[in-house]
């Protein structure tokens, strides 16, 4: 397993190839697919342009070592509609969380990272807890006040909606008050959107609140299924970056022109989407889904069921999910055709290549079957 996530016993399907909302395995088996490779296909699998663009890029070459046209097209676009003064580009979602915390430590000098109980940003160091990096519980604005008052803290990173914890909403003016505590004591505001970015509607969750971070991370969609991920924010930090500060960082494959032109072309076909679409599909989805009488959270093509009673509004309260039982559903699903995530924290995904029909014969299927686990259980 190149990847542990993909594991789940007592062994994986074996991919071969996708086309808009479905995929097929080694044994050309079709699925549904609402995995959607953990998030990154917002325009499901292989769209035409986004092949095309890919294409004709590699026919030029794969790489230069040198800036190409492409990932200034792309970081313009990208930095536009995200608001950003600066960005560099990186390969995963864990390059650019770990660099950017990297940053916030050189900027502020401080030692301390916190992140949020739940959280994942990747597999660095930052992400685990331990002397440098701890923890607070998600929608909890007196535990930051709490921890953040003795100023020793070079950062916060917090995904805007929790998303590897099953689908976690910030609850009415959370954000807004992180953004003002963290303002308050020095500390800079990392928002990981990674999932969110360019998932609720052309523009990153947090601009939807109106908050201007110190720092932000993109990854999964804005790569258009290929490597690529962002850091950026305010100049007076991001200047910090070598060549023009003294912050070290640095990447052989960075900017990759490939994957800039597969990002550069998903954007643009999502400029011109109508993300109402999407909604009317999650939420189709979630009001099936709630039928089978469990716990639904969710966020625009993206959403979670969650094997307990009651509100799920943190880490906490998601641990308490059956877990055995989510992956009866997640098994049951996946002999019917329907390819979901195999474990209850990770999210189910939504593209613009799904259909009404399918959306609603799968969670259709889906939430009877839960009804029936959770009942006999
Ligand atoms: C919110 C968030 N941040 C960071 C990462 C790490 O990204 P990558 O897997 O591209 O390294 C992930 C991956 O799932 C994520 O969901």
């Amino acid at each position: 397993m190149n990847s542990p996530v993909r594991f789940y016993p007592p062994y994986p399907r074996f991919m071969k190839r996708g086309k808009g909302s479905r995929i097929w395995d080694v044994d050309e088996k079709e699925y549904l697919d609402f995995l959607l490779a953990y998030g990154p296909l917002i325009l499901g699998h292989s769209p035409e342009r986004v092949v095309k663009r890919v294409a004709e890029t590699i026919e030029m070459g794969t790489l230069f070592g040198a800036p190409t046209e492409q990932e200034v097209q792309f970081g313009e676009l990208l930095s536009r509609s995200s608001s950003l003064d600066m960005i560099r580009l990186v390969n995963t979602g864990t390059e650019a969380t770990m660099h950017a915390i990297r940053l916030a430590k050189h900027f502020t000098n401080r030692k301390k990272v916190l992140k949020i109980n739940g959280g994942y940003h990747g597999t660095h160091t930052f992400n685990f807890t331990s002397d440098i990096t701890e923890s607070v519980e998600f929608n909890s604005i007196d535990a930051i006040k709490k921890i953040l008052s003795g100023k020793e803290f070079a950062c916060l990173i917090i995904e805007p909606v929790m998303g590897n914890i099953g689908v976690i909403n910030p609850e009415p003016g959370y954000l807004e008050e992180v953004r003002e505590v963290t303002e308050e004591t020095g500390t800079l505001m990392i928002v990981d959107e990674v999932i969110t970015g360019y998932r609720t509607g052309f523009f990153p969750f947090y601009a939807r609140k109106k908050l201007a971070p110190d720092l932000v991370t993109f990854a999964k969609i804005v790569g258009g299924g290929l490597p690529l991920a962002v850091y950026g924010g305010r100049e007076e930090i991001m200047k910090e970056v070598r060549p023009s500060g003294t912050f070290p960082q640095a990447g052989t494959y960075s900017g990759n022109p490939v994957s800039a032109a597969a990002g550069l072309e998903t954007l643009k076909i999502l400029s011109e989407k109508d993300y109402s679409h999407l909604k009317d599909l999650t939420d189709l989805a979630v009001k099936l889904l709630s039928e089978s009488g469990l716990t639904v959270n969710s966020q625009t093509g993206m959403l979670s069921v969650f094997f307990t009673e009651g509100p799920v509004r943190n880490a906490s309260d998601a641990q308490r999910t059956r877990k055995e039982l989510y992956f009866s559903l997640f098994e049951r699903a996946l002999r019917s055709g329907i390819y979901i995530a195999p474990s209850f924290d990770e999210t189910i995904f939504i593209s613009f290549a799904h259909n009404n029909e399918e959306v609603e014969k799968a969670f259709q299927f889906i939430s009877e079957e839960a009804r029936k686990i959770w009942k006999g259980s």
